[in-house]
């Protein structure tokens, strides 16, 4: 159905794609693998015309084709779903459908006549969406289906789809696994870029793994496995969960006491209780949407506390902002990066000192020093491994695991006494998983209490000490992760027990 030959493309002095060749068989689901920056999206950027390459060959379905833009790629049959979703929050699905947001013309004027048509194409699939409710109102589960009829509506026969998982429940990935299968039985070809193994192992029928802007190899999913595949994406073993010594917790750092917080649709957090005590790792598994968001927040100066208390080492931090917070060293590693955790077009440098730039050592007597800010930026691309390490690189040209580690390195910097850290591993590839878990243990093994809320089950009961399930903005009990097991979190998760 696809086949790309010999592909190459730089940006500057990045080579993110260095000669690379994929053969997509029709009517298959074709997994994309590699560690973050290894050239995954970029490469399906080319297919679908939103990158031109500077040299390789493109064929689709048999024909050597030209793709200059998105047009020409949804015009042969291709569509594309983002690793950021592109839709207009305050319209309606149908409108967001019919008006495409990359190719900026509309490909149907007739609105009812494409609420019909979008409503019987989700129903074919059983999508569950409706045609008419606004974008703002859905979950991302659903804006996801919503991006997926954009790209069917358009007739494509091969979809494209970057990590689209990523922002997804375990149930809602589930379902969108059996959206995809129902479309391959239909005919259509799904290429799939993940950093799940677990998913690959589930969903493809081939593997194409890419590393530093090459292809370096290509095999059916039958013939391989999880270890196996590990070692292809990052040339060395990995080590898929990881291990710790048991947590010898000190004082009680953060203490909460019936904690409210309202949301965007009313109360979000329901008079919460809870202590996090120094060097233990207190996790919070929930569906997400169940007022973790809203907690996380407010312990960092983000929101509001409407009631209850916040005490910080004993002393009453209620409602102070996020600066006091920090001065503190109340660290923050927002569940959003793109809205919280960086200035997108500002560069490596001066993301590196966001949150201290107004202080010493960054800014001395009103003036900000130059070797400061180089010695903290070096010292984050160093002890994170952020690729490429280049200081005045944008934000925005990172590639998305590559821009969480930014973040991580820069509220390291901070020594934290406290972490606050929603999905933390989101996006990012096995090893740096591996890293990034490793960093965890090692700052409560220092002495840092840590809150964890993460939408992997996996990861909060591998890294958690002790963990509580919130559900409707209330704890609704606290279990060993050790030994419990992730169907009984999941009851809980749900209400279903
Ligand atoms: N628009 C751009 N401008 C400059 N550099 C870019 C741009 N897009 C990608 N790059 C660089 O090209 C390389 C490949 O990036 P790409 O986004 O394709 O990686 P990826 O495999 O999708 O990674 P991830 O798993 O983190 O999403 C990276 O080094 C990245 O920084
Ligand atoms: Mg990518």
């Amino acid at each position: 159905m696809l086949e790309l030959r010999n592909i190459t493309k730089t940006f500057g002095n990045v080579v993110a794609n260095n000669d690379v060749s994929i053969m997509v068989a029709k009517g298959t689901i074709h997994a994309i693998v590699g560690e973050n920056g290894a050239g995954k999206s970029t490469i399906m950027r080319i297919a679908y015309g939103f990158y031109n390459a500077d040299s390789g060959e493109i064929l689709f379905d048999g024909k050597l084709v030209s793709i200059k833009s998105p047009h020409d790629a949804i015009a042969l049959g291709i569509g594309m779903v983002h690793q950021h979703f592109m839709l207009v929050d305050n319209m309606t699905v149908a409108e967001n459908i019919i008006l495409g947001a990359e190719t900026g013309s509309a490909v149907n004027l007739d609105l009812e006549q494409a609420n019909k048509d979008i409503l019987a194409l989700s129903n074919e699939l059983r999508l569950g969406v409706d045609p008419r409710a606004l974008i703002e109102n859905l979950s991302v589960g659903q804006q996801q289906r919503v991006e997926l009829l954009k790209a069917l509506y358009r007739n494509a026969e091969l979809l494209i789809l970057d990590e689209p998982t990523a922002v997804l429940s375990p149930q809602e990935v589930d379902e969108f696994f059996a959206i995809l299968r129902r479309m391959k039985e239909q005919g259509k070809t799904i290429i799939i870029i993940t950093h799940k193994l677990d998913e690959v192992l589930a969903i493809s029928d081939e593997v194409t793994v890419m590393r530093d802007g090459k292809a370096v190899g290509q095999v059916k999913t039958s013939e391989t496995n999880a270890k196996d595949l590990a070692r292809m994406i990052v040339g060395r073993d990995v080590l898929l969960r990881v291990t710790k010594t048991e947590a010898d917790p000190d004082r009680t750092l953060l203490e909460i006491k019936d904690l409210s917080v309202s949301g965007k649709n009313g109360p979000a957090v329901k008079g919460i209780s809870f202590s996090v005590r120094s060097g233990e790792i207190v996790g919070i598994a929930g569906i997400e949407g169940n007022g973790q968001t809203e907690l996380i927040e407010a312990l960092s100066g983000l929101n509001k506390v409407t009631g209850g208390t916040v005490e910080f080492d004993g002393k009453d931090v209620t409602n102070q902002s996020a600066r006091q917070l920090k001065e503190l060293r109340i660290a923050h590693i927002p569940e959003d990066r793109h809205k919280r955790g960086l200035l997108l077009e500002a560069d490596l440098a001066e993301n590196s000192i966001l949150g201290v730039h107004y202080r010493p050592p960054v800014s001395v007597g009103g003036f900000m020093s130059e070797p400061a800010i180089s010695k903290r930026v070096n010292e984050i691309i160093e002890n994170f491994d952020v690729r490429p390490g280049d200081p005045t690189l944008t934000a925005k040209s990172l590639s998305g695991g590559n821009q969480q580690k930014l973040i991580i390195g820069r509220e390291f910097e901070l020594h934290p006494r406290l972490l606050l850290v929603s999905q933390p591993t989101r996006g990012v590839d096995i090893g740096a998983i591996e890293f990034i878990h490793r960093k965890l243990i090692e700052l409560r093994d220092a002495g840092a209490a840590v809150l964890l809320v993460s939408a992997e089950l996996e990861e909060v009961t591998a890294l958690a000490d002790r963990l509580l399930v919130i559900r409707d903005g209330k704890i609704v009990g606290e279990v060993d992760p050790q030994t419990t097991s992730v169907e009984d979190i999941g009851l809980m998760m749900t209400g279903g027990n």
